[in-house]
């Protein structure tokens, strides 16, 4: 059995008196690509970024690692690295000098960051865009950009929130096709993601949630089982029916 990266104990988080995520818990293992999937507030964001300590939970526990994300914050985010539905990076800096910065701050050696750099930015297509301010990029390069900065430090989990929103369908597939090669060699993954025929695609195991609670987990064959479905797709149709 592949180690256990990350542990999701009874995890709830409440804004004002209503609960955004609520009694979660589920794990990952080394090499798992585990997808969160539900409806337009259904908890997704909320559940990542307090996963990644930017939220602090309600109640409940998350450890990477064997580390309390919320109390060892920084031993736990040694790693991790996490991909923000919209990421926000420093303007006035350019792609090579976030990525240097970056770089430095989660102590990559300075020997290794150039290769591993133009390796990535040449798997996504920013080779031209390595003296560009990241003001000057559009959505979907930024995106690209959050996503290279995520594997740069070859972390053991990589969080990401709607990958694919701003993504062209050719780097969807590198995407897809570099988090396979990165699963196999066991960084593990969590990420939500809308476009479900892709989740079905990828995912080892699902986890469908709604109003912040878990409906089911599984494989995706387990899913669609377990929910009288076909596809992904319509597995969740009927969660949103309660058919
Ligand atoms: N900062 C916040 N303050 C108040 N309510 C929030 C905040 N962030 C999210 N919510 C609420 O929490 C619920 C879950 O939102 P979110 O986690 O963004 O869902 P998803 O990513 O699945 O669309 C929604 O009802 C949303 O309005
Ligand atoms: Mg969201």
């Amino acid at each position: 059995m592949p180690s256990k990266v990350i542990e999701v104990t009874s995890l709830s988080k409440k804004f004002s008196d209503k609960y955004a995520v609520r009694n979660l818990s589920f794990e990952v293992h080394e090499g798992e690509i585990y997808c969160l999937v539900g409806p337009n507030g259904a908890g997704k964001t909320t559940t990542l970024r307090t996963i990644v300590g930017l939220l602090t939970p309600t109640s409940g526990r998350v450890r990477v690692m064997g580390h309390d994300v919320h109390r060892e914050r920084e031993k736990a985010m040694r790693y991790v690295t996490f991909v923000p539905d919209n990421p926000v990076l420093y303007g006035e800096l350019t792609v090579r000098e976030i990525v240097l910065l970056f770089a430095s701050l989660r102590d990559i050696d300075r020997a290794v960051v150039e290769d591993r750099m133009f390796e990535l930015l040449e798997l996504f297509d920013l080779r031209e865009y390595v003296n560009v301010r990241i003001k000057n990029l559009s959505r979907g390069t930024l995106q690209k950009l959050a996503i290279v900065l995520s594997f740069l430090p070859d972390p053991k989990l990589v969080v990401m929130d709607e990958p694919f929103m701003a993504l062209d369908v050719k780097t969807q597939k590198t995407l897809r096709e570099e988090i396979r090669k990165r699963a196999r060699r066991g960084t593990a993954f969590i990420i939500s993601s809308h476009v479900l025929p892709w989740v079905e695609e990828i995912a080892d195991r699902v986890c469908v949630i709604h109003k912040g609670e878990k409906v089911v987990e599984g494989t995706p064959m387990e899913v669609k089982e377990k929910l009288g479905a076909s596809t992904l797709e319509d597995a969740l149709l009927n969660v949103l029916t309660g058919s």
